[in-house]
């Protein structure tokens, strides 16, 4: 008997240290920075991909815990291009910018459109999409127009484009702009009655109203709506991976790649 116990609590000692063991190493790795230098078995670069999977059909979870979509596929084709691995990590709308930012990941996608603004303190790559606002509405409401939202009260997703043309319409502080974590959510600012119209880019909305079909839901197209360009964003000043992305860009576009995937030319 106490033979048999001896060997358990040495089978279990041997256990709890290779989990320790194991545990220690899972735990350096995620410590290792997510600079392009990690190599795959293969010998190929990694790179990590930060995105926030909450806008379909560009970027979002399906079923079974995995990020997919359009904008998935379309760097998976970049990368594959451009001689790279690469590992999606979805990091959520506002902190993808941070995490960019301190190395958390080497680039983000996420239908993230080229702005002025974003390019004082981020690099992008070349565009590979094109997108522009467009206003969701219940069906029979009197919105026809942006110049329209000018006293409506209009959700989006909270430092977007979206966010930015809302202000520029109602003045910087108005009071009358619900800015939500997600474009699901601020979708649902509009369903259950919050806003009067929830704007955003035509890429995710259409998705939404062919999903929802049931839903008394339209879409405002407005030609004022300028036309916006997507494009991989990078820490400012990290031309190696800007220059790597933008060889795989070019590749994709020369080779009917992203035509193929998005459906249209972009430039
Ligand atoms: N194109 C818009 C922007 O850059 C919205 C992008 C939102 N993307 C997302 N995955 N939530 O501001």
């Amino acid at each position: 008997m106490k033979k048999v116990s001896r060997f358990w609590s040495l089978g279990f000692l041997l256990l709890s240290l290779t989990a320790l063991l194991l545990g220690c190493g899972k735990g350096t790795d995620d410590a290792e920075p997510a600079s392009g230098s990690n190599d795959d078995s293969d010998g190929k670069k990694k790179l990590v991909v930060g995105t926030d999977a909450t806008y379909a059909p560009m970027e979002y979870m399906d079923n079974n815990g995995n990020i997919v979509g359009i904008d998935i596929d379309i760097v998976k084709a970049i990368a594959e291009e451009a001689g790279v691995e690469v590992e999606f990590k979805n990091i959520g709308w506002e902190p993808l910018f941070p995490a960019v930012e301190n190395g958390e990941v080497d680039f983000a996608v996420s239908s993230i459109t080229i702005t002025e603004e974003r390019q004082e303190s981020f690099d992008f790559s070349e565009p590979y999409y094109i997108a522009n606002q467009v206003i969701l509405v219940k069906k029979g409401s009197d919105i026809k127009s942006f110049q329209n939202l000018k006293d409506k009260k209009v959700s989006v997703q909270i430092n977007t484009t979206g966010h930015t043309m809302m202000k520029e319409i109602q003045g910087k502080t108005s009071s009358k702009i619900i800015a939500s974590e997600t474009m699901p959510l601020a979708i649902e600012e509009l369903l259950n009655g919050n806003a009067d119209a929830s704007v955003g880019d035509n890429s995710t909305v259409n998705e939404y109203i062919k999903n929802n079909p049931n839903v008394e839901v339209e879409i405002v197209e407005d030609d004022s709506a300028e036309k916006e360009y997507y494009g991989l964003m990078v820490k400012k000043g990290n031309s190696e991976v800007v220059n790597l992305l933008n060889e795989g860009i070019k590749k994709v576009k020369e080779n009917g790649k992203l035509k193929e995937i998005t459906g249209f030319d972009v430039e």
